[in-house]
């Protein structure tokens, strides 16, 4: 049997700080409001001119390549989430592939929001697993700053997002074990419309925006954050519980669990629903806010960075976001 295993991860942040004070100069909000309600203190936000979507992918996945001994040229395939692309098409995988010199290779552009990372690196997990490709590179990157309204009416949505990007290479392996051991995905489309933007779509009657689609709101993010937060705790502990149940292991056996960075709150109410000590869940939000498909492995890489995942080690990845999607990973380091 071919396993996969994580054998180097990455990630860059955008050097621009922008911190809940600074906010406050386009918004009426509060460092005290955005703390207690999220845990967020500052973000980042891209740099015009320097930063894309694609070229902080890149600069995580060249990281994570290093961190693996390999150079870009021995990656099989690029599996690359954002909601957040260059373009509308092609996805942003196609650009980052040209940066890294990848040409002919193989990539897919995912969009489950903030389970992204998690469903990538199930695609890339089930190819090595199936024999297809050898080694893979697993990337979310977001620009979020662009798009958030930071208007007094956007607040609920603004004060959580950042931007940033990381990457993780998944290698063959038939280590039973050192290896990803199972994931878990879901979605439910019934709440689709509980954290979504609108535009730019493409069932409409004209081809251009329109000023009415504008004023509208038709490119705002639109969100149910009470209703997102409900279904949030449910459906965290839930695929946590799946994943560990199918391994036959128990939230005891979890020696680090790295939660999708969405709220303080929502990783503080699953820690105690599994039990864990604060040291046993990865939390950066309170540095980089919500980077969507970007949150996961970036945690993950700083936690790698601080020496926090030794070799043996029983890691979870759980995420839940619009979609509404979930999903879970279980890795043996
Ligand atoms: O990855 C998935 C992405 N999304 C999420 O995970 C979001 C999940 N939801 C949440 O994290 C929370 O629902 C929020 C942080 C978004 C909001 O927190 P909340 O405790 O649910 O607040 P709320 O929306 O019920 O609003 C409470 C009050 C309202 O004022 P009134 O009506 O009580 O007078 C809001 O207008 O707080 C007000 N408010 C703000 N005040 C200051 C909303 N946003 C802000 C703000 N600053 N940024």
């Amino acid at each position: 049997m071919t396993y996969s295993r994580i054998t180097g991860l990455g990630y860059y942040v955008p050097e621009n700080v922008v911190t809940n004070q600074d906010l406050t100069q386009w918004m009426e909000t509060s460092d005290e409001w955005i703390q207690e309600r999220t845990g967020i203190r500052e973000r980042r936000y891209f740099t015009y001119g320097k930063d894309t979507n694609a070229s902080m992918a890149a600069a995580a996945s060249r990281q994570a390549l290093d961190r693996a001994g390999l150079s870009p040229g021995v990656v099989d395939v690029i599996v690359y989430a954002t909601i957040t692309p260059d373009y509308f098409f092609p996805g942003s995988a196609f650009l980052m592939q040209r940066e890294l010199g990848m040409e002919g290779k193989p990539v897919i552009d995912i969009r489950e929001q903030c389970s992204g990372f998690v469903y990538a690196l199930s695609i890339a997990d089930q190819f090595i697993k199936s024999g297809m490709y050898r080694t893979a590179l697993v990337v979310g990157s977001e620009i979020q700053s662009t798009w958030i309204d930071k208007s007094t009416a956007g607040r609920n949505v603004a004060v959580i997002f950042g931007d940033g990007a990381g990457a993780a290479v998944l290698q063959a392996t038939p280590s039973l074990d050192h290896r990803i051991l199972s994931t878990h995905l879901h979605a439910d489309g019934r709440y689709a419309e509980d954290l979504y933007v609108r535009e730019p779509g493409s069932s409409r009657p004209n081809r251009a925006a329109t000023k009415e689609m504008v004023d509208e709101g038709g490119f705002d993010v639109v969100m149910n954050g009470n209703a997102v937060f409900k279904h949030a705790v449910l459906r965290f502990s839930e695929v946590i519980e799946e994943a560990l149940a199918a391994n036959g292991l128990t939230p005891g056996d979890i020696d680090l669990l790295v939660p999708h960075q969405a709220n303080i709150r929502i990783s503080e109410y699953v820690r105690q629903q599994m039990g864990l000590s604060e040291q046993q869940v990865v939390n950066n939000i309170q540095r980089y806010g919500n980077t969507t498909a970007a949150s996961i492995p970036i945690a993950l890489a700083e936690a790698w960075e601080q020496g926090r995942i030794k070799e043996g080690d029983l890691l979870c990845l759980a995420a839940f976001g619009s979609g509404f999607t979930w999903a879970s990973a279980l890795i043996r380091w």
